[in-house]
């Protein structure tokens, strides 16, 4: 049987050969004493991408946007942040776990937050109620099928921000994807957020890893509380190496998985059954909903897996497919077909 055409998500990627080679060969070191010239290098570099200070590497995004919270915020305070957002409904309440803070939603029907929402969301420092400490940007929005924030609306919510004395972290895990569709270097869209964090293991291919940057303090403090959290590793450049390719070789290539997601759109948008605006899909995540079939998204699931296809159920009607560098155009062809025949299938059984 052929290998399954796994549209999961864009972590289930396999590293290639250059990284397999390039991991065997790292020069390494202690890098908990600061002496791995690999995990130093891929630092530098990852800091000079991103246009900013410094940078820090950390085994999971999760990981980084902890400590990019914990930066910006001090006990006790609120963070805005949109409905849907990774920090918010996947990271184990770690806000309140490790920065102190609680979550102070706000929906963006596009998973785009703006600053006209996050205005209304502040709350002052005062008797009554709890300051806000900071704004976390996702970018682009993973629940929200993968949504681009525009440059000016991440500009004016940094400046707005900024005149008030509040912090803003973008959880980037998917930034390079943002980059690519705005056609803008990955820099410009940072240039105003205090930290972002960003996956090499997403849609860079890295089998391990994430950055988070922002200035020379901020970085030196946050080194520490990945310490505290039990991610101080040692000869850690075998997975710096990896990522050194991921952040080199692979941003070009995003495209390629942009035009095959938008492939999945548009055919999907002629299916009975399955409910999706194609002209929505600006990066690698489509997200479709199936009420139409009858069919809840475990079982979607399940026939799709019996036809070679992995894809995952996102709420109580909509499915997600990400495309990656482990899918092609013909998988992603391969998988049309299957859906179809899903949705074929169920609809001469109920007819
Ligand atoms: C938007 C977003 N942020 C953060 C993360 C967390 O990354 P990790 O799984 O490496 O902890 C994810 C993972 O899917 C994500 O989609």
């Amino acid at each position: 049987m052929n290998a399954m055409i796994d549209l999961r998500s864009d972590t289930v990627t396999m590293p290639s050969e250059a990284m397999r080679n390039a991991m065997r060969d790292a020069e390494v070191g202690d890098d908990v004493y600061g002496e791995d010239p690999t995990m130093n290098r891929l630092e530098q570099r990852a800091a000079a991408i991103v246009g900013k200070e410094a940078a820090l590497f950390v085994p999971t995004g999760t990981m980084g946007n902890t400590i990019g919270i914990k930066l910006n915020t001090r006990h006790g305070q609120e963070v805005i942040c949109e409905e849907r957002a990774h920090v918010f409904d996947w990271e184990l309440s770690m806000m309140a776990w490790f920065a102190g803070c609680l979550a102070r939603p706000v929906r963006a029907a596009d998973g785009v937050l703006r600053w006209s929402a996050i205005r209304d969301a502040i709350r002052p420092d005062g008797p009554h109620c709890a300051g806000t400490g900071c704004i976390s940007l996702e970018n682009t929005h993973n629940m929200a099928g993968g949504a681009v924030s525009p440059l000016d609306v991440v500009e004016e919510i940094c400046h707005e921000a900024h005149q008030r004395g509040l912090r803003v972290h973008m959880d980037g895990a998917r930034v390079f994807n943002a980059a690519c569709a705005l056609g803008v270097e990955v820099s410009e869209v940072v240039k105003d957020v205090d930290t972002v964090m960003f996956c090499l293991s997403k849609g860079l291919g890295a089998p391990v890893g994430s950055m988070l940057a922002g200035t020379a303090d901020a970085i030196h403090q946050g080194r520490l509380y990945r310490k505290r959290l039990g991610g101080g590793m040692r000869q850690a450049g075998v997975l710096a190496a990896a990522g050194l390719i991921a952040l080199e070789q692979m941003p070009a290539r995003l495209g390629q998985d942009h035009a095959n997601a938008r492939v999945l759109a548009h055919a999907l948008e002629a299916i009975p059954g399955v409910a999706i605006d194609a002209s929505t899909v600006q990066t690698n995540i489509v997200i479709f909903d199936i009420s139409g079939t009858g069919m809840t998204p475990a079982e979607f699931s399940r026939r799709l897996k019996e036809r070679g296809v992995r894809m995952n159920g996102v709420g109580a009607t909509r499915m997600r497919a990400v495309t990656h560098c482990d899918v092609s155009r013909r998988d992603c062809e391969q998988a049309i077909e299957a859906i179809r025949e899903v949705c074929a299938g169920v609809a001469s059984a109920r007819a």
